[in-house]
């Protein structure tokens, strides 16, 4: 069975400070089936009375009124259609959608979802969200996190920032704007992931407080879990593995998160792991302090 709103005990293991957000605002009810929709959703097209019909399998889909009222003639001059071209009778028009810029879609239901899907798995879908500065160890914890995951039979998936830069998010610099549609792309593959079932670890300096949220948002409440990897600048401009940092002082990388354009941490986060100069935890521990999380909250079980 799905989790409805699961319970969220406060928990977590020496090293990190683990916190709930039961009364966090903004905290939205579990959508059965998963995918949170319907934002920005504006219907076009409601008709008093719609069925809304597949195609080729003649299987009937969510309806949005309650019975078909057109007739062949109605519909045929209505132009409605079924996949196959065809015009058939006793059925309205399809209710369509439309979102941002796509006009005239249709959300298509599959009879499995992640309900089944989980149980395949025996595991809740879910985004372990890393924020925090280049050099801090988002990418290290993800790696490890997923490893600690794989051996104990559960299947993560990790989307690393500087890895969908080379490929999905090629296109994109790391100005204000560019950095948010960034977040948000990532925000909706993961989304994606955990209706897939899977543990989507997602590893993003992903610096805007909003960028997080909204991604937050697209999640049924509680499965988005934002884990804060607080080291601070001194100890990643220390580390420095990339010479970024070095380069970003002497001017030569323009809008340097932490140097020249600001990272704004977490207020109201899940976990927080605190790694101060001299004194990080090792990425095992860190990982199991994730995976004591979820665990404690019921996401390695279905
Ligand atoms: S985010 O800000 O949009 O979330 P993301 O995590 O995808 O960033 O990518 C961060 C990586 O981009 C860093 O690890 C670093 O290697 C590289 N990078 C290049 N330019 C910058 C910059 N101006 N600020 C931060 N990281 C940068």
């Amino acid at each position: 069975m799905l989790a409805r709103a699961i319970p969220r005990p406060c928990s977590g293991g020496s090293g990190v400070n683990v916190r709930c957000r039961h009364d966090a605002p903004g905290t939205r009810p579990w959508v059965p089936g998963g995918l949170a929709r319907g934002a920005g959703v504006k219907l076009v097209a409601v008709r008093p009375a719609t069925t809304v019909v597949a195609a080729a399998a003649g299987e009937r889909r969510r309806t949005a009124g309650p019975e078909p009222v057109a007739t062949a003639a109605a519909a045929a001059a209505d132009g409605t259609q079924l996949a196959n071209g065809s015009v058939v009778a006793g059925i309205s028009k399809l209710v369509t959608s439309t979102v941002g810029k796509s006009t005239n879609i249709l959300w298509h239901e599959c009879p499995i979802g992640q309900n089944e899907r989980q149980m395949l798995l025996n595991q809740k879908g879910c985004v372990v969200w890393i924020t925090g500065l280049s050099g801090s160890g988002k990418s290290t914890l993800a790696c490890a996190l997923s490893r600690e995951l794989h051996s104990r039979g559960h299947l993560a998936y990790v989307l690393d920032g500087d890895n969908l830069r080379h490929g999905l998010n090629r296109d994109l610099s790391f100005k204000a704007e560019d950095r948010a549609e960034n977040i948000r792309r990532v925000g909706e593959v993961a989304k994606l992931f955990a209706d897939a079932g899977l543990i989507c670890i997602a590893s993003l300096i992903s610096p805007y407080r909003s960028d997080r949220s909204a991604c937050r948002n697209l999640l049924p409440n509680s499965s988005f879990i934002e884990v804060f990897l607080n080291a601070p600048l001194e100890v990643c401009e220390a580390r420095d593995p990339k010479g970024l940092y070095k380069l970003a002082r002497a001017g030569k990388i323009k809008g340097f998160t932490g140097i020249d354009d600001p990272y704004e941490p977490p207020s109201d986060c899940e976990i927080v792991i605190e790694c101060k100069i001299g004194d990080c935890p090792s990425p095992k521990s860190m990982a199991d302090q994730v995976v004591s999380y979820l665990e404690a909250n019921g996401f390695l079980e279905d």
